[in-house]
């Protein structure tokens, strides 16, 4: 007979097990060492170990906490100290590039960096150069702070993460990455780098969401403290802009039907967008100059179909990622968009990166393959474009990597529209 105990750690080694080849780290995630000793030229460094860990379902090293910190701190100092000191050994390569969305640096996954250790290079904070930053970030094994170096060769270690939460393949499920107020079912987010109005609204959709609309006093109070707890107190963006009229109005289309301007505002002249001081207990909104460069906050629907790949029709509003999204981007998968009838499905790409030689996301008219093509879309332009069916209320869309090397891959949501 089982006893309980077995039974726990059966299941634990179950939950535990890492792929071939891959050791379970302290946290859960399952790490590999990819290369030791790598003389690498730091402009490729950050493209090189993404290459190298995607094609094992992985991504580079990522750090969170000091605990993270002080763990690769010691597989750092063990490979120094086992080549007797040799500067050569040790040096961790970290997962850090500078965004595509917005010019400052982030961790492969897309996620902010905030946390950094004591001693560390302070032009992390600074921005970077999207178009060509010619550096690479490895932690020191001497001291655990993180070292940047540009246009130069360094010796480094890299080795391969498999997060444990969220997953590649959980990514779309739910809030995704994004925080739930379960009483609203709704995802926020912040984001911890100032940025502009623009720029804003594109890292939003580059997360599947939008710059955020607030709708109730609970609302406004789960963001003020999301904001708050990741020490965000000198304000916060959210999505609202004036229209023509000069009346402010949410991005995300929803109605105006809640608002909480300090006493005064809006102020005209002072500006045609709007933010929260998050720094007092109520979270009042100020109207600003859309240029202020600001952490913003960004919503998102909650998901509700699950994220399979199964040819199961998906719903109106639903937002749809290749699988392993943005991690890895070599699976393909057919999604079917379906809306009530005597509509047409109007698809919206909300993220494309892929490559231009041999990735592409095709959407045709109607369920069966076979059906006229819409369009066949690749490469990284075609962020916010919309393109409909011309006569069914179904609409297929086919991403069919071949590679998906070293991209992120697809994110799509669609809307019935008239006919
Ligand atoms: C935001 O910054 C970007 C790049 O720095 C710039 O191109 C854009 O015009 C700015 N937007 C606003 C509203 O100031």
């Amino acid at each position: 007979m089982l006893t309980v105990a077995l039974l726990a750690s059966l299941l634990y080694s179950a939950l535990a097990t890492c792929p071939n080849g891959f050791d379970l780290m302290y946290g859960g995630e399952c790490i590999k060492q990819d290369n030791k000793c790598y003389d690498m030229y730091a402009p490729d460094g950050a493209s090189i170990a993404r290459s190298n860990c995607a094609s094992q379902r992985a991504i580079p090293v990522y750090i969170k906490s000091q605990e993270d910190n002080d763990y690769w701190l010691s597989v750092g100092r063990t490979d120094r100290a086992i080549w007797r000191g040799d500067p050569a050994y040790g040096n961790i390569l970290l997962g850090i590039e500078c965004s595509k969305s917005y010019p400052y640096y982030k961790w492969m996954d897309g996620s902010d960096i905030d946390f950094v250790p004591v001693g560390t290079d302070p032009t992390i904070n600074n921005q970077c150069e999207q178009n060509g930053d010619y550096c690479m970030w490895y932690l020191n094994p001497v001291d655990g702070a993180w070292v940047k170096v540009c246009n130069q060769y360094q010796y480094v270690d890299m080795y391969c993460v498999i997060p444990k939460s969220p997953s590649p393949y959980q990514i779309d499920q739910y809030c995704g990455q994004f925080d739930i107020n379960q009483d609203e079912d709704v995802c926020y987010q912040v984001g911890a780098t100032p940025a502009n109005w623009t720029e804003a609204n594109s890292v939003c959709r580059s997360w599947g969401g939008q710059v955020a609309s607030i709708h109730n006093t609970q609302d406004n109070s789960f963001i003020r403290r999301l904001a708050v707890n990741k020490g965000l107190i000198n304000g916060l963006m959210l999505g609202a802009a004036t229209n023509s009229k000069n009346v402010f109005q949410w991005v995300d289309g929803t109605s105006w039907d809640y608002q909480n301007f300090a006493s005064g505002f809006p102020i005209d002249g002072l500006g045609g967008c709007m933010a929260m001081d998050t720094n007092n207990i109520n979270g009042p909104w100020i109207n600003l100059d859309c240029s202020t460069e600001l952490p913003f906050a960004c919503i998102r629907k909650l998901q509700q179909t699950p994220p399979r790949c199964d040819g199961t029709l998906r719903t109106e509003g639903d937002i749809l990622f290749s699988p392993g999204f943005p991690l890895i981007s070599a699976i393909p998968c057919d999604f079917l968009l379906e809306v009530p009838p005597g509509m047409l499905v109007e698809v919206e790409i909300l993220f494309l990166e892929a490559n231009s030689c041999c990735d592409h996301l095709i959407l045709s008219e109607g369920s069966l393959g076979g059906g006229p093509v819409i369009a066949d879309l690749t490469g990284d332009t075609n962020n916010g474009r919309k393109f409909r069916t011309k006569s069914q209320n179904i609409m297929r869309a086919s991403w069919q990597p071949n590679g998906g090397v070293n991209v992120m891959g697809m994110m799509i949501t669609f809307n019935a529209v008239p006919m």
